[in-house]
């Protein structure tokens, strides 16, 4: 990994494991020369190219610009917009210097660095030995400027003769739907003006020429870092070039840069593969792990959570008879969710009055605590730090507390209002009762929920009341960072009504992530598929929780359901208390298989065995070591046709395997050919799980 600068040429080439990025100053613009396979130092001069517009009505000029600007022949939409106090607008580019700097295990970084008037801007790149390239971007004002737009980066594909974008869409309990769709001409736009990165879309794209698979192809893709509103434009022209631009902010958003201030934008990261869109996943799953995610290489513990046992009603008294048999599952971890605060009885009340309800919890929380570390567990609890509801002495207390604009209604979702964490005295308040509550309990997990998204932002008498929305992120990441170094023991769940809140951005200072309300293993198959695209399995929470669900009513096995929940970090989330004897014993025998499993599961290599949307019979395959783990699901098939085989990835044909709970061994060759012995029935949902360890 290296980074070399090609003074004659002025470009610099940022190489990594097997690819090359190449970025110059070419007619005053800062344009990506080039990115894909390795190329030689030698090549970087050749890939000057000409730049002038053929013809009057042409915009060839945006062509590879590292962020689309809005002065000359630039029509796409910017990725940077600026507005000076005369008039003036955009940026014109004027290279002054770069500084190159090695990191250690990857992390090499470039910074260019522009002027203009009284602005310095700087790109900054940073390429890991994962092969990902970070690329943010900020500005230094020497004087003050209006923004409406600052993108991280714009990133340019290779010309195609055809474009394909995969995105991960969805909604609240039906979150990670993979789309694949053709990227037709003009700009395609996808983002979120919630406040929060949303369940309807996710920032991950991947885009190839329509040709790639699973597990072959050249496939492009992109990520974001930011927790807040943000937008990715994809931009195909008529002449068929296709840049990405990503930031922060949703469109309509505006603030002015005060004299001497620097703004930086999030980091949006791209990676490049020819090894498909497993490649592709795999890479993004190895990055986040080794280089965002705090503690990937602990094993996540198995935790029993109280939501869907009891919902609202928490209490010492109903959570003890849980806390005995959580322990006689093998749980490792007890969560009490929502409802053990204030006058949590529903809903509608109690959000911002941090302390054990009275009566719910008559001598604090401490019996509770205690009883589930006799049982030989840790202890976790639910939070909401960034809500409140109007119905509590926080709000009672500072109504101005709230995210809120002069004369206009404070919309409530979920009867409750969004803290402005942009305020000190807000964060302030949320580190004091975050602090309290974790030195006088003995705990070491916070379930951190986050329920609504953001309406009528604003600060009455602020301003540049639009720099809510991003106060608010960078506020939540550094509360989490200050709780963190404060309690280094406590793990974070990052939760937001499910994944409303799942980015690189949140996954800097949260250990894992709640995939989906919705805990039915029929359609879990389907949206855990969609959160590997981009997200390790170390990261996704997985529940076993009663069926029917309040979401389709289907009802399946026990075996079925906990088979789908080992694919990530398993918990059990039932009403253990409605379980019979028999139930418990077949959910303990699972619990302490997957214990077994976990290893190869959550820190292993990720394959995906066929796409449950379109195939009855697919699997997650991971590879540890010389452990492989199968977890294989069959969704409903019709018709008595024989299924196929399914087969694995990446096996030798002269490797053998034994199978690590029948001592059976296999032939590399036979498993590739005949596919893999799954002991399972003929039936709809049903599961199976396959463990091999190489022999030879
Ligand atoms: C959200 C979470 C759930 C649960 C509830 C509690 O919906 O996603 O898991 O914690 O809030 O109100």
């Amino acid at each position: 990994m290296s980074i070399r600068f090609d003074e004659a040429a002025l470009a610099w080439h940022l190489t990594g494991p097997g690819l090359s990025y190449v970025v110059g100053v070419q007619d005053g613009l800062p344009r990506q020369l080039y990115w894909g396979p390795a190329i030689p130092d030698g090549a970087v001069a050749s890939l000057a190219r000409e730049w002038r517009e053929a013809y009057s009505f042409d915009d060839r000029l945006h062509t590879g610009a590292e962020l689309l600007g809005e002065l000359g022949p630039q029509f796409a939409t910017p990725s940077l917009q600026l507005r000076h106090p005369d008039g003036a607008k955009g940026f014109d580019w004027h290279y002054r210097d770069h500084a190159i700097e090695e990191g250690d295990a990857g992390g090499d970084r470039l910074a260019i660095v522009f002027t203009d008037r009284d602005l310095t801007l700087t790109l900054h790149y940073r390429l890991w030995d994962t092969g990902v390239l970070d690329r943010w971007a900020s500005i230094d004002a020497g004087a003050p400027v209006e923004v409406t737009r600052f993108d991280s980066a714009a990133w340019t594909l290779p010309h195609w003769g055809d474009y394909r974008l995969s995105h991960l869409s969805g909604e609240w309990a039906g979150e990670w739907q993979l789309r694949r769709v053709p990227l037709p001409v003009g700009e395609t736009a996808i983002g979120s003006r919630r406040g929060n990165t949303s369940h309807q879309a996710n920032p991950w794209t991947a885009v190839d020429d329509g040709t790639a698979t699973e597990t072959s192809g050249h496939v492009y893709s992109t990520n974001l870092a930011w927790s807040g509103s943000w937008r990715v434009m994809l931009r195909r022209s008529p002449q068929g070039r296709v840049t990405i631009t990503g930031g922060a902010g949703h469109e309509g958003l505006r603030w002015t840069l005060r004299e001497g201030e620097t703004w930086t934008t999030p980091v949006s990261s791209g990676l490049w593969t020819d090894t498909g869109f497993g490649g592709a996943s795999r890479a993004w799953h190895e990055h986040l792990r080794r280089h965002v995610m705090p503690t990937p290489e602990e094993d996540a513990p198995v935790l029993f959570n109280s939501w869907e046992a009891v919902f609202f009603d928490v209490s010492e008294e109903k959570q003890l008879p849980l806390v005995e048999l959580a322990a006689r599952v093998g749980c490792e971890q007890f969560v009490i969710d929502d409802g053990w605060f204030g006058k949590r009885l529903a809903d509608n009340a109690g959000l911002g009055d941090w302390w054990p309800n009275p009566d719910r919890f008559p001598n604090g929380l401490k019996p509770l605590i205690d009883a589930v570390h006799a049982k030989g567990m840790t202890f976790g609890i639910w939070v909401e730090p960034e809500m409140v509801n109007p119905d509590s002495d926080l709000y009672r207390a500072h109504p101005d507390w709230v995210l809120n604009q002069q004369g206009r209604d404070r919309t409530e979702l979920r009867t409750q209002l969004v803290l402005d964490y942009g305020r000190p005295e807000v964060a302030e308040w949320a580190f004091a009762w975050l602090d309290k509550l974790l030195s006088d309990n003995d705990i070491d997990y916070v379930k951190w929920d986050h329920n609504r998204p953001f309406t009528e932002v604003g600060r009455p008498g602020a301003e540049d009341p639009d720099r809510a929305y991003f106060e608010h992120v960078e506020a939540v990441y550094a509360l989490k960072e200050r709780l963190r170094a404060a309690h280094p023991r406590v793990r974070i769940e990052g939760c937001a009504g499910g994944a409303a809140r799942v980015d690189p951005g949140i996954l800097r200072y949260v250990d894992q992530v709640w995939t989906s309300d919705n805990t039915d293993a029929g359609d879990r198959v389907n949206i855990q598929y969609g959160f590997g695209q981009a997200y390790p399995a170390r990261a996704m929470g997985t529940w076993i929780t009663d069926e029917p669900t309040g979401f389709n009513h289907r009802t399946t096995s026990m075996r079925f359901r906990f088979q789908v929940a080992s694919a990530g970090v398993l918990a059990v989330g039932g009403n253990l208390t409605e379980w019979s004897e028999a139930e418990l014993d077949e959910a303990a025998e699972h619990v302490a298989y997957y214990k077994r499993l976990r290893p190869v599961v959550q820190h292993g290599v990720q394959y995906r065995l066929g796409d449950p949307e379109r195939e009855p019979l697919t699997g997650v395959q991971y590879v540890r070591g010389d452990q492989i783990a199968v977890l294989a699901f069959k969704t409903p098939w019709h018709c008595n046709r024989p299924l196929p085989p399914l087969r694995p990835e990446g096996i030798a044909a002269d490797s053998r395997w034994e199978d690590e709970d029948t001592g059976e061994t296999h032939w590399g060759a036979t498993l590739n050919a005949l596919g893999l012995p799954l002991r399972w029935g003929n039936a709809d949902w049903d599961s199976a799980i396959l463990r091999l360890r190489r022999v030879a």
